[in-house]
């Protein structure tokens, strides 16, 4: 039996990698979510589907005092048992403008980048040997991706980690492209975090990788969006997924995931960056950065400093 944790397993691509784990029936599933009515009701569906067990303990990503407050909890309950595999996935996307989270940070970079990094760093001592850590990134961190482009992206604008804790964005920049920049950066930092950890953790024997899963239409990331992006998102694009470049499903993308997950090739280097085919792919040119490797680490240990459990 392997013990894995997930973030966002309440759906798209999360639920289908926790619904496709479950059907294996060989694991146990803990799959923290903010909505612990939604996490009974789930877990209820994934020991049907066959899973060995199943815990949905709450968490609030948005929150870095609900991250404290899990790890403690998590440290009361699970202190003996250890994790096979994290899978850091959860994520939100912002629409018609920048948010803040209640610590004051904006909400893509805090949920998407701070609070996954709060989590893994308090879980690292209940990993167990050759334990696989992986992020879901993006391909819209890449100036160079067709889909991420024709979506309004433009890659992503990494100004310092503390510019993006504040949600600062070049000036002129409208509401909704800084939304697009913060997603982007925010999912760069999912793939230079990723390689961090390889680096610092490179004795151990724990492997590290990040993951774009492709665009997937049908998921709920397009939740504060428009009627119409919506109604395309929902309805129309899922159907060309197919024949879109750089587009998958979310099935497909969860299935090249939960494989990771598991069972990370043993000849790719710890840190590594997949697609959804499972194919590698090399990061833009500023996630391999020396300056933005060490100021998002630096950065973020000084920015979760006053979070940290006792
Ligand atoms: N869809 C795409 O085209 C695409 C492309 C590239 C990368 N991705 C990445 O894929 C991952 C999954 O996204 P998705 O497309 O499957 O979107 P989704 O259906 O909206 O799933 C997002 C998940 O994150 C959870 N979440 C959001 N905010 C949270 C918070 N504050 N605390 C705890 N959980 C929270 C959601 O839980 P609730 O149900 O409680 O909101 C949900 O389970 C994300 O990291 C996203 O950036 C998606």
């Amino acid at each position: 039996m392997a013990t894995l944790l997930i973030t966002g397993a309440t759906s798209g691509l999360g639920l289908h990698v926790a619904q496709q784990l479950a059907d294996q029936g060989r694991h146990h599933l803990i799959l923290p979510m903010r909505d612990a009515r939604r996490g009974l009701a789930l877990a209820d569906a994934l020991r049907q589907g066959g899973a060995l067990a199943v815990h949905t303990p709450e968490l609030d990503l948005a929150s870095l005092h609900d991250v404290s407050r899990f790890l403690r909890t998590f440290e009361s309950a699970h202190a003996l048992s250890s994790i096979d595999g994290v899978l850091l996935n959860a994520g939100v996307q912002s629409a018609q403008a920048l948010s803040f989270t209640v610590d004051g940070l904006e909400t893509t970079f805090a949920v998407n980048h701070l609070a996954h990094l709060m989590l893994i760093q308090g879980l690292m001592k209940h990993l167990a040997p050759g334990a696989i850590v992986g992020w879901t990134a993006s391909g819209t961190h890449d100036p160079c991706e067709l889909m991420a482009r024709l979506s309004g992206f433009r890659g992503a604008r990494y100004t310092g980690a503390q510019a993006l804790a504040k949600g600062e964005h070049d000036a002129g920049t409208s509401d909704a492209q800084a939304c697009r920049d913060a997603y982007a950066t925010s999912k760069l930092c999912n793939i230079v975090t990723a390689q961090a950890f390889a680096q610092t953790w490179a004795e151990t024997g724990w492997r590290f990788f990040a993951f774009d899963p492709g665009m997937m239409p049908g998921t709920g990331l397009a939740r504060e969006h428009g009627a119409l992006t919506q109604w395309m998102w929902q309805h129309v694009l899922p159907r060309l997924a197919r024949i879109l470049p750089g587009t998958s499903l979310p099935a497909s993308s969860a299935a090249v995931l939960s494989r990771l997950i598991t069972d990370l090739p043993a000849a790719t280097p710890s840190g590594a960056y997949f697609g959804f085919k499972g194919q590698r792919l090399t990061p833009a040119r500023s996630a391999r950065s020396s300056w933005v490797i060490e100021d998002l680490m630096r950065t973020s240990a000084t920015l979760l400093t006053p979070f940290h459990p006792n």
